[in-house]
């Protein structure tokens, strides 16, 4: 039988597949990035109770469906820096490690800039962590253009994050 994917809105039901994309590709990025144990207070902090309020506020959230497996979502909506001249963010895009590299993440992004576009946010941004070599290959290829840096703090130590800019 053929496996259908589809991109679509999340709804209530997904908070616990969103929820073990979220701690999979989360572990799977930044183990290595961000100290051990603020990761494993950030993703604790996003059970499915996390994203099941997330889904019932009505928060821009797309999820990639593999026959009712979620195997990515994204999050976005208005740009939370104002002094940076861009409409919207991508707050979010992760992919479960074995559904990576396969072209996935482009289609989501893609899926998230349609809608953003659709909300009357043609430029918006999405911000990494400079470390995340793949995330920040990915931004590029993409098209993305660097246009801030700025640090954030996990417990005792910092990391430089990187905005990159779409339009
Ligand atoms: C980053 C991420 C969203 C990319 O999605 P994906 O489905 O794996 O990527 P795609 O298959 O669409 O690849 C698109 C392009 O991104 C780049 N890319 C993807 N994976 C890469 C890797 N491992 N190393 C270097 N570049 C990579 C390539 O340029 C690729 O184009 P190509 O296949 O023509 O070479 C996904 O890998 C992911 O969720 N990673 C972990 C979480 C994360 O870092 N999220 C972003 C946080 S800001």
């Amino acid at each position: 039988m053929e496996t259908v994917i589809t991109i679509r809105n999340a709804r209530e039901g997904d908070a616990e597949g969103i929820a073990a994309v979220h701690d999979a590709s989360w572990r799977d990025a930044y183990r290595g990035i961000i100290p051990g144990r603020e990761l494993e207070r950030m993703i604790a902090r996003r059970g499915p109770c996390w994203w099941q309020s997330a889904i019932i506020r009505g928060s821009r959230l797309l999820v990639l469906d593999f026959d009712e497996t979620i195997g990515g979502y994204t999050s976005y909506g208005r740009n939370r820096v104002p002094s940076l001249r861009y409409g919207g963010e991508i707050f979010e895009l992760y992919i479960a490690p074995e559904f990576q590299g396969l072209g996935f993440g482009t289609r989501l992004f893609e899926a998230a800039r349609k809608d953003l576009a659709e909300y009357g946010y043609p430029s918006f941004l999405v911000w990494a962590l400079s470390d995340n070599e793949r995330a920040v290959q990915f931004y590029l290829k993409l098209g993305g253009r660097l246009v801030r840096q700025a640090t954030e703090r996990f417990g005792p130590e910092t990391r430089t994050r990187v905005a990159f800019a779409f339009q």
